[in-house]
């Protein structure tokens, strides 16, 4: 290697075969590139970190009873498995309107759902409470939709990274805000209560 050409960094050593933290796991953070380890953690029936495998995605989808031409919205998209799903059905001239409020996994799942196809005319994303449901809609010029899907909860991807403060199985900062932009993290909160509020 010349001396113009800089060395790559080295990876983190981990003990063990596989990595164990969250973050040394550079294979199934990315999906693309490592999709035959990918395959194989999904294969061996656990959840590729920083990932979400959705559940009951044909039960959803039969309640649903999708066609094509539909408009609706997915109140929670998290990593988008049931709303990649959903767009599969209402495509061709369907439209989903996809809300979540965490500004972390957002952007990513908008760029998951974009090279998967779906440009702006079937998807919109909209990073949004659901509870802002009636505002968003209106800002979409839609007066009512066929259907609306809400998955409520934690992603995956929110319980596996500890920075997020969610994860049972790794310590972290207190935090657990599906945004964390906003409001006070449970270490605050916890901090300016008392037993009788
Ligand atoms: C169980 S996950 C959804 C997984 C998704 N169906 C999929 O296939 O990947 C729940 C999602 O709801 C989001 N969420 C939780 N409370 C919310 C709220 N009040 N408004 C919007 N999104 C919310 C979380 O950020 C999380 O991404």
């Amino acid at each position: 290697m010349s001396e113009e050409t800089p060395r790559p960094p080295r990876r983190k050593r981990y003990s063990g075969k596989n990595p164990r933290r969250f973050e040394d796991k550079y294979k199934e953070h990315d999906p693309v590139r490592y999709s035959e380890t990918v395959a194989k953690v999904i294969a061996s029936g656990k959840t590729p970190a920083g990932s979400h495998i959705p559940i009951l995605v044909n039960e959803c989808l039969a309640a649903l009873s999708l066609r094509p031409g539909m408009v609706g919205v997915d109140a929670t998209l998290g990593y988008g498995g049931h709303a990649t799903r959903i767009l599969e059905k209402i495509s061709p001239a369907g439209k989903l309107i996809g809300l979540d409020v965490d500004p972390l996994e957002f952007p990513k799942t908008v760029t998951r759902i974009r090279a998967a196809g779906y440009s702006d005319e079937c998807f919109t994303a909209i990073r949004s409470n659901y509870a802002g449901i009636a505002k968003a809609l209106a800002e979409c010029g839609l007066a009512e939709v066929d259907f609306v899907f809400a998955d409520l909860g934690c992603s995956s991807m929110q319980f596996d990274d500890p920075s997020r403060g969610f994860s049972f199985k790794t310590a972290g900062p207190l935090d657990m805000r599906m945004n964390p932009d906003r409001g006070l993290s449970a270490a605050e909160w916890l901090a300016k209560v008392s037993t009788e509020n």
